[in-house]
């Protein structure tokens, strides 16, 4: 049984096939965190939450207890505010009073097979025979609240996932403060390291590591969407662990917006870890009977390291997550225009940039911004989802007709969200975007943002978006977002409301995302956001893929695309071949090393065709060869990072290992080299007693020689060099 019940000690034992996760009803009711970790078989933990008696200031229940407890110092499985826990909370409710007390204790719990879903939020899901969920009602007496803690192990990928609802069960309305997705309690987290992915335009997810210090070590948004500068994970790992050894527990949010991932480490060595959305900004007031459901945190260990980490996420990303047609279909290799012409093309050009693609092997168009409105430049046009017909003569059907007769499908971009201020709809409705009275709206890139959580906006997007889909055959939309949220008022909502829009935000562009989705289940939807900035769960859940950053240097997206796969999958990551010297670095790299390092993603091109030789057209005819080639490899296998650029900037390799370790597919990529250079790569994740043949040089050893000896890299690679190995097993 994944999850048990000792009855007698008042435990509950969340197991799936390689961890366990244990709490306790203890004192007057209040739930506590036991453990975290490695599977184990004993049940009765409580020994772990023995603390010698404190300081006697510190709150108790009462003085006089027979067990000494106080919620400062116990690991407390979801922490409230105001009632004696003095570290972070994951939940605080300003009751009818106006005081923010919070504080509540087990009533019942439900154990069952298989996953509830999250009404109106995207979420993992699950089988019934995948999947074992445990609820626990509890309640704040004095306030009424009633709280839903919701724990569902995933036996076999063994990923854990959680969230909370809580519902208004008193007759006095409520304001929600905080509502974190997740609180975990460690109790020995001496001797741990933080990790956690920042950036910027062009920058994304860039790992870092430090050692756990006491005190919170935090990461958060407050843009309105997931954002550039933080992803919405953390993780907490031993300071030995390695790529393929240690502890390593991993947190990432089902959410686009607001969110804050914290670690807060105690004088007693323990840590909480809390992730949700952030509660600067936020507020929900919720009336008598109605509920408020937080979005669904993934929480993931692994004794195999960080490498380990990483194929849980992605193996519950691809399996899990990620839904609909395309979540097992291949997907087509893309021509994208934008760094071919930015705004600056017609249909001829399309047709031109099309018909080399087709004959090189290329599968699909997609049409990028600047096809619709007034919209020559950034100046103007969003929110006019009508062809251009001076760009695009005869109309989008004509030139998706064209298109699709050299046998390839048609792709287009929209950022739905968004209103130039120069265009007619901001004309017509200004009272659509973002923003609070007598208030000075931001701009940026010369437009504002539309307010998702009105119906009336969504409606007008869905209907835009729906005219141009009946209007052509369109396979695949770029749904972009370029700017962040600022004077995030709706003129809908009442004053005691707008702290809400945040969230209302989100849930508004779930919903539409969904109707779109519901109206064209097939098609295929890649996420964008100024390159990476959206780069999150919720939007794996839409769409099964996203371009993973602005920069589309090779060197560059080795360390972007290294710290995007700390949880998310190839199959999510979009990379494109662009041209050279590259747009945003303006670094020259062979067109070899571009391809190797695209093709770790969903592989595409970005670059004007037409301007390639002869010789160039070859290589990327055999590049689109081995995309399919290898496409089950990359897509399904399991990732083992071998080398990490950011060790000491002059390598990177990794490896794609197929589940039943027949195959690998390794890249080596040079970003500095030297004289006098002999390198060996050491694989992992083969069979240590198979043999394998590395295809290129036809030499035969043992997996496990191929993991301790490594390869040799016999030749003396230079700058930007890349190299590509496929192991077969002959055995
Ligand atoms: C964003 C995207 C780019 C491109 C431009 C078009 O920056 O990330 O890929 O689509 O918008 O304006």
């Amino acid at each position: 049984m994944p999850i048990q019940f000792d009855s007698e000690r008042q435990i509950f034992k969340l197991d799936s096939q390689t961890t366990s996760y244990v709490l306790q009803i203890g004192q007057y009711g209040y739930l506590l965190h036991l453990y975290y970790g490695a599977l184990i078989p004993d049940t009765d933990l409580s020994y772990l939450s023995y603390t010698c008696t404190h300081a006697s200031q510190l709150p108790r229940v009462e003085m006089d207890q027979p067990v000494y407890f106080s919620k400062d110092v116990h690991r407390m499985e979801y922490s409230c505010n105001g009632c004696g826990d003095f570290r972070g909370s994951a939940l605080s409710i300003l009751r009818s009073t106006g005081t923010p007390d919070t504080d509540i204790q087990y009533v019942s719990h439900k154990i069952y097979a298989g996953k509830p879903k999250l009404p109106g939020q995207p979420a993992t899901y699950a089988a019934e025979d995948e999947a074992d969920t445990l609820e626990i009602l509890c309640k704040d007496h004095v306030s009424g609240a009633e709280v839903t803690l919701f724990y569902t192990v995933f036996s076999v990928c063994g990923a854990m996932t959680r969230h909370v609802v809580v519902r208004n069960g008193s007759d006095q309305p409520m304001e929600l403060q905080r509502v974190l997705s997740a609180c975990v309690d460690f109790h020995d987290a001496n001797d741990m390291d933080f990790i956690h992915l920042y950036g910027n335009w062009g920058k994304e997810r860039s790992f870092e590591r430090s050692p756990l210090l006491h005190g919170t070590q935090s990461v958060a948004s407050k843009r309105g969407c997931s954002s550039h500068a933080h992803n919405p994970f953390i993780a907490l790992c031993s300071h030995d662990a390695t790529e393929e050894s240690g502890d390593a527990y991993g947190f990432n949010l089902v959410y686009t917006g607001n969110f804050l991932a914290s670690a807060e480490m105690d004088s007693d060595g323990g840590a909480r870890v809390l992730i949700g959305i952030n509660p600067e900004g936020f507020s929900w007031r919720l009336e008598p009977g109605e509920s408020f459901c937080a979005p669904e945190a993934v929480m993931v260990y692994s004794n195999e390291g960080l490498g380990g980490m990483s194929r849980i996420f992605h193996r519950l990303y691809r399996n899990n997550l990620c839904r609909g047609p395309w979540k097992n279909k291949e997907r087509p290799i893309l021509i994208n225009n934008w760094e071919a012409t930015y705004f600056k093309f017609d249909e001829e050009k399309l047709y031109d940039i099309a018909k080399t693609a087709s004959e090189l092997g290329i599968e699909m168009l997609v049409m990028d911004d600047g096809w619709f409105g007034s919209r020559d430049s950034a100046r103007s046009g969003l929110g006019d989802w009508f062809v251009n017909e001076n760009k695009i003569k005869g109309g989008l059907g004509r030139l998706t007709e064209r298109v699709n007769a050299l046998g390839m499908k048609f792709g287009i971009w929209f950022e739905p969200e968004m209103v130039s201020r120069d265009s007619e709809l901001f004309r017509k409705h200004p009272e659509w975007a973002l923003q609070t009275p007598c208030r000075h709206m931001s701009i940026a890139r010369y437009q504002y943002v539309l307010d998702m959580s009105r119906p009336d906006v969504r409606d007008y997007l869905f209907d835009c978006i729906k005219n141009v889909m009946d209007n052509a055959n369109i396979a695949y939309i770029k749904w972009d977002f370029n700017r962040s949220l600022t004077e995030a008022g709706s003129a809908l909502l009442e004053a005691n409301r707008q702290q809400e829009v945040f969230h209302r935000y989100v849930l508004g562009l779930y919903e539409l995302l969904e109707r779109i989705l519901t109206a064209y289940p097939d098609l295929l939807l890649e996420g964008c956001a100024s390159g990476g900035g959206r780069f999150d769960p919720a939007w794996l859940y839409y769409s099964p893929q996203f371009w993973t950053s602005d920069d589309t240097d090779a060197i560059e997206r080795l360390y972007i695309q290294y710290g995007t796969s700390l949880c998310y999958p190839a199959s999510t990551m979009g990379a494109h071949v662009s041209a050279c010297p590259n747009h945003q670095v303006r670094r020259n790299t062979p067109l070899e090393t571009r391809g190797n390092v695209a093709m770790a993603g969903t592989f595409g091109y970005e670059l004007d065709l037409t301007k390639l030789t002869d010789e160039e057209k070859e290589t990327v005819r055999r590049q689109c060869t081995d995309y399919h080639k290898y496409y089950d490899l990359i897509h399904n296998g399991d990732l083992y990072r071998l080398i990490s650029p950011w060790k000491d900037h002059s390598r990177c390799a990794w490896s794609y290992v197929a589940a039943d370790k027949s195959e690998a597919l390794v890249t080596y990529v040079v970003i500095r080299g030297g004289v006098h250079e002999r390198y060996y790569v050491r694989l992992a994740g083969l069979d240590a007693d198979r043999r394998y043949r590395n295809e290129t040089t036809g030499q035969v050893l043992a997996g496990s020689t191929w993991m301790n000896a490594g390869i040799c890299i016999p030749e003396v690679l230079h700058d930007y060099d890349s190299r590509v190995y496929h192991l077969v097993a002959v055995d």
